[in-house]
């Protein structure tokens, strides 16, 4: 956890005020991969690590914002419409989210920002949405403006559509708001219904394998896949009416129709069907705490990504592969989030777990020169002011 005190140390010293403190945690997603766009069902949990955003009001209308990461300040003047646009840098997301609360009706005042955070970039742990929401949090709070969880959510999805330009679903966005510690999420991203699902840590440890590596083509291959499930639900569509995305199409309806479907979109249709099963299955099976049952989804879950939505590499497959081998104490294990990159999420037994980390750690190593980030993490809360009385 990042020590809240020096954040308000830090921010007294670059801006001569005393701040209010907010944070937004990263997230793993359990298992419902590539699903929230086409209005299915995923299970992702908040984790420990958060980017925490110190702020105070400026009496005109710019924002100032400072990363204590990169020790870099930029800014932009929410009266200048489009302001420099989008420049690539992480400022994007404060500018995107900005932009997006006000055309979506809330009136913001001037701010100055501090931003740490210790979620890592590039592991496929919703490093963008932590900081889109902790900002977006940070900047309608110190401006009265009454935004709700859900608003914030949707406000994050936009500003990633039109200013950072990635046709993300809503999952990311959702879990890092509206997280909570010691649950899991079974988020409908169709209705936007969310239910808490406890995740007993106690024996069974959740563990992020970070590859460290991030392929090139994640961010235009995500939009094609988006667009080839697009193009499935028009084809499934002239057999199976009232179908408006593939949220709608059961297993058994897939499989009457799928081999009027041309390669690839039979396969990625295929995963979507199969894996908004898999994720109301694993929910379910977790409230009975039958983990074996989620260890078997996570990996079809896995396969599935790799062989049907191609998004997986090999990598992420090494990683998975070395957990799926380890024996007993690892209970499952799959890619997590986007894919091209990032990271995979285990689940494993306390007792194994310094083996685990160790012998994953070697034959990665062994077989890429460098070794994997590893982070233990239970499930955290979502976005919310850090006031001086909860500071620990
Ligand atoms: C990224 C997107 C999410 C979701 C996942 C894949 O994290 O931001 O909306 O689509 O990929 O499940």
């Amino acid at each position: 956890m990042i020590e809240r005190g020096t954040m308000r140390r830090a921010f007294h010293e670059l801006f001569g005020r005393e701040p209010r403190l907010f944070r937004a945690p990263g997230r793993v997603n359990l298992i419902g991969e590539h699903t929230d766009y086409n209005g299915g069902f995923v299970l992702p949990l908040a984790i420990e690590r958060e980017t925490l955003v110190a702020a105070a009001v400026r009496e005109d209308r710019r924002i100032v914002a400072h990363s204590l990461n990169l020790d870099e300040r930029a800014g932009f003047d929410l009266d200048e419409p489009g302001g420099g646009g989008r420049r690539g840098i992480w400022l994007d997301y404060v500018e995107g989210m900005a932009r997006s609360l006000e055309s979506r009706g809330a009136r913001l005042r001037g701010a100055e920002l501090l931003i740490l955070s210790d979620v890592p970039v590039g592991a496929g742990l919703s490093s963008s949405a932590a900081l889109e929401v902790s900002a977006g949090l940070a900047l309608t709070s110190l401006a009265g403006a009454h935004v709700d969880g859900v608003e914030l959510v949707l406000a994050g999805q936009q500003a990633e559509h039109t200013y950072v330009g990635t046709m993300c679903g809503i999952m990311d966005q959702f879990v890092v708001s509206l997280g909570r510690a010691g649950h899991a999420l079974l988020i409908d991203c169709r209705t936007l219904e969310a239910t808490p699902v406890p995740l007993d840590t106690r024996e069974t440890a959740i563990v992020i394998c970070d590859s460290r590596v991030k392929h090139e083509l994640s961010s235009s291959e995500y939009n094609t896949r988006r667009a080839e499930c697009e193009r499935g639900v028009e084809l499934l569509s002239e057999y199976l009416p009232g179908v408006t995305q593939l949220r709608d199409v059961s297993a058994e309806g897939f499989e009457r129709y799928e081999s009027r479907l041309p390669e690839p979109i039979r396969r990625r249709c295929r995963h979507v069907v199969q894996e908004n099963e898999r994720a109301l299955r694993a929910a379910d099976a977790l409230r009975r705490g039958d983990l074996a049952e989620v260890g078997c989804l996570m990996r079809r879950s896995h396969e599935s990504l790799r062989d049907d939505y191609e998004v997986s590499c090999a990598e992420l497959d090494l990683l998975a592969e070395t957990a799926w081998s380890y024996g007993e104490g690892v209970v499952g294990s799959r890619m997590t989030g986007g894919g091209f990159g990032g990271s995979t999420v285990s689940l494993v037994r306390r007792a194994a777990l310094e083996d685990f980390e160790r012998t994953i750690t070697t034959e990665y190593q062994k077989a890429k020169g460098f070794a994997p980030a590893v982070y233990v993490t239970d499930a955290g809360d979502g976005a919310g002011e850090i006031t001086q009385n909860s500071e620990r």
